[in-house]
């Protein structure tokens, strides 16, 4: 795999990224069989510019909680809030979703995948062309920007996922599971292009994952959720310092906090 170069997409405003605040979220959805409390009384920060991760068991509310910060999802009750002001509706320019492959437009080449939502916004052809074939380029992507998807491989349509999210320059990236498709091997190394890209960027992450180990590997803090409904059990700082490196994965600290995760997630499925 060759390395990454280190380009900016410079002809898309910079932004370091803003700060991101979920108040006292408890969200109920309706289905047949009644009202289905999916998440109560969640509260936490992400400060600005952090890669915060997001673990917790199935179906305890973490897409949800993605949803309601991309602005899809209203809460029933409580708020969440970007630079302290209520999020009541999808912010495009200021957060950006990488979800799994099927986002992709399949009839759409990797450059066009990556300029569209540049292209939804009315950014001139010509700046949101060079802005997509830098990123792809900085995903390693560069001989492959006008084949379509399914001539791509599950990794490569990854790459371009993520360099759609980090094209669109918006304050804040939301990741979804965006490695959950794919072998070991393939998702340690996008997770390491992922933290090269965004130690030059520096965007807001959250990054919802049931891998431990990505979730420690990649982030600053992880927010430990309860099964069903989910609540924030623990924020847990992950105190290895930056650049990681694989090696990191066989010290004790990363064990340790592994461990800790581990631990929680455990207890909360049992009970
Ligand atoms: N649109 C919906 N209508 C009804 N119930 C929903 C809806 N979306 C999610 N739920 C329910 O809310 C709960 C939380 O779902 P969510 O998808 O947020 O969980 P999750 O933590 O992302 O799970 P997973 O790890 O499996 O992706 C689940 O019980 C799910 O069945
Ligand atoms: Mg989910």
């Amino acid at each position: 795999m060759a390395g990454l170069k280190m380009v900016r997409t410079d002809s898309v405003a910079a932004s370091a990224g803003a700060d991101l605040r979920a108040e006292n979220i408890t969200h109920m959805f309706d289905t047949d069989d009644g009202a289905l409390l999916a998440l109560k009384d969640v509260s936490f920060t992400v400060e600005a510019g952090t890669f915060v991760g997001l673990v917790g068991p199935s179906g305890c509310g973490k897409s949800s909680l993605l949803l309601m910060m991309a602005g899809l999802l209203l809460p029933t009750d409580g708020r969440i809030a970007v630079r302290g002001e209520t999020v009541s509706g999808p912010l495009p320019e200021d957060i950006g979703v990488v979800f799994q492959e099927s986002s992709l437009l399949p009839w759409k080449t990797a450059r066009e995948n990556v300029e569209f939502p540049l292209y939804l916004r009315g950014v001139d052809r010509q700046v949101r062309e060079k802005a997509a074939l830098k990123m792809l380029d900085l995903v390693g992507l560069g001989e492959f920007t006008e084949r379509r998807p399914h001539e791509l491989s599950g990794g490569m349509k990854q790459r371009v996922a993520i360099a759609r999210g980090f094209c669109q320059d918006p304050e804040i990236l939301l990741m979804d599971e965006p490695f959950a498709a794919l072998d070991e091997q393939t998702r340690m190394t996008l997770g390491d292009e992922l933290l090269h890209i965004w130690d030059q960027n520096k965007k807001t992450v959250v990054f919802v994952t049931h891998s431990l180990t990505e979730a420690v590997f990649l982030c600053d803090k992880v927010l430990v959720m309860s099964a069903r409904p989910g609540q924030i059990l623990k924020e847990i700082d992950i105190t290895l310092p930056r650049p990681r490196t694989y090696e990191m994965m066989a010290t004790e600290t990363f064990g340790q906090l592994r461990a800790e995760i581990w631990e929680l997630i455990r207890e909360t499925q049992a009970k």
